[in-house]
């Protein structure tokens, strides 16, 4: 689509008069949840995908910029990890009238930051479990639970979700890693598009390489 008016990472609504689909980072209110600018998610709004979010954990889910989340999929927080190390998993503590005080942190299975990279798809109905790390240009397949990193540019699928395949070469991947498209300024995005989303492989390395 071709158009005068240049993309704006602080609108809501990037699709006019569709309300099903908005740029993530304007929305976020959470100082714990932080998205890089053009994130979209395939809905109304993004901080209900984001469960078990306590400010008194302080875990942080950071995504980078250009990912794709498709509707249902879930950022699972620490918050939702249950104490292990006893013979009850109960937690008594948050419920009204139980003598229990909040447990020590070291006897939480906490499991730190989630970290998504940028370029990533997330396909629809995904679970991302706690302190899980994805890498840039990641494919993670429909319906997959994540609970292990995935390494830049490999897709994803599955529950558990096992690799299927790097996208390209060792090659091409380092050279997208050094590159950083998403990191450009827009203009420079909006020039980059016929390479980004070239099918030739080949010319795209020879192209990416002449601009390093
Ligand atoms: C992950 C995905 C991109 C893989 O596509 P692909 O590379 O063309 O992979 P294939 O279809 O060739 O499948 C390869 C294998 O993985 C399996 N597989 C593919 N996607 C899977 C998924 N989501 N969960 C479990 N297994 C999956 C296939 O059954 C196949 O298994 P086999 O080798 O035993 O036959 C795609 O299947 C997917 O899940 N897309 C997400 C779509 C979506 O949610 N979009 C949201 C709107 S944007």
């Amino acid at each position: 689509m071709q158009s005068k008016k240049l993309p704006d990472p602080n609108v809501i609504h990037p699709i006019p008069g569709y309300d099903k689909e908005i740029y993530v980072k304007p929305t976020v209110k959470n100082p714990n949840v932080v998205v890089g600018e053009f994130t979209y998610i395939a809905d109304a709004e993004f901080e209900s995908h984001v469960t078990h979010h306590y400010a008194w954990i302080g875990d942080k889910l950071v995504i980078g910029k250009f990912c794709q989340i498709a509707a249902g999929v879930e950022f699972v927080m620490n918050g939702a990890n249950h104490q292990m190390n006893a013979v009850s998993t109960y937690p008594f503590y948050t419920l009204e009238g139980w003598n229990m005080q909040p447990p020590e942190r070291r006897d939480l299975p906490l499991k730190g930051d989630t970290v998504v990279g940028n370029d990533v798809w997330i396909g629809q109905n995904a679970v991302i479990l706690p302190g899980v790390r994805i890498g840039d240009g990641a494919i993670i397949g429909a319906c997959s639970v994540v609970g292990s990193d995935v390494e830049p540019y490999t897709v994803v699928a599955g529950n558990p979700a096992r690799p299927l395949r790097k996208r390209f070469d060792d090659g091409l991947i380092s050279l997208l890693l050094r590159f950083r498209w998403w990191d450009r300024s827009v203009e420079e995005i909006n020039s980059l598009i016929p390479i980004l989303t070239c099918g030739d492989l080949e010319k795209v390395r020879e192209e990416l390489t002449a601009r390093l």
